[in-house]
């Protein structure tokens, strides 16, 4: 027995609707989640934004009382030199002018040594000896309205800077 020829050309169409139509199904699904993913993401960016949180340049040292006459004093965390004499204040900052490194206070030969090329500067910040091309970094210090000493790192100021108390 012979099916009619109809038939088979009907089923066949069927089947290829079929076909298509899943495609477009799991296509459609596959744009709806890269979608969700796209606005997703740019939620957790919105929320978790990319921003690095730098210390202010501005910060307070302490009272002055706090600092004896003739002193060399880091400020731990903060990369500053706040120094004492008779004259007054200054703040050093302590990174070598040549290429960054922190120079060392040495209380006994009143010197600052960089332990990376060996530059030497003055308590002043004055250079001596070795490859730094200027002296240290003197930064703006003012009294603040609390009585405390402040740094501003963003200001730098000459080498005859001093602030008297
Ligand atoms: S970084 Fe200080 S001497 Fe080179």
């Amino acid at each position: 027995m012979l099916k009619p020829l109809v038939d088979d050309i009907s089923e066949t169409t069927v089947s290829r609707r079929r076909v298509l139509g899943g495609a477009l199904f799991w296509a459609s699904c596959g744009i709806v989640v890269a979608i969700l993913g796209v606005i997703g993401g740019g939620v957790l960016r919105f929320l978790y934004p990319r921003a690095l949180y730098e210390a202010s340049k501005i910060f307070k040292v302490g009272s002055p009382e706090s600092y004896k006459i003739g002193s060399v004093n880091l400020v731990t965390g903060r990369g500053v030199w706040i120094v004492r004499e008779q004259e007054g204040f200054y703040a050093i900052l302590a990174k070598c002018t040549h290429l960054g490194c922190q120079p060392i206070w040495y209380e006994d030969q009143q010197v600052f040594k960089c332990p990376c090329h060996g530059s030497r500067f003055h308590k002043d910040g004055v250079n001596f000896a070795g490859p730094a091309p200027r002296p240290l970094d003197r930064l703006y210090l003012s009294l603040a309205s609390d009585g405390r000493l402040e740094v501003d790192k963003g200001k730098d100021v000459g080498l005859d800077y001093k602030l008297k108390v």
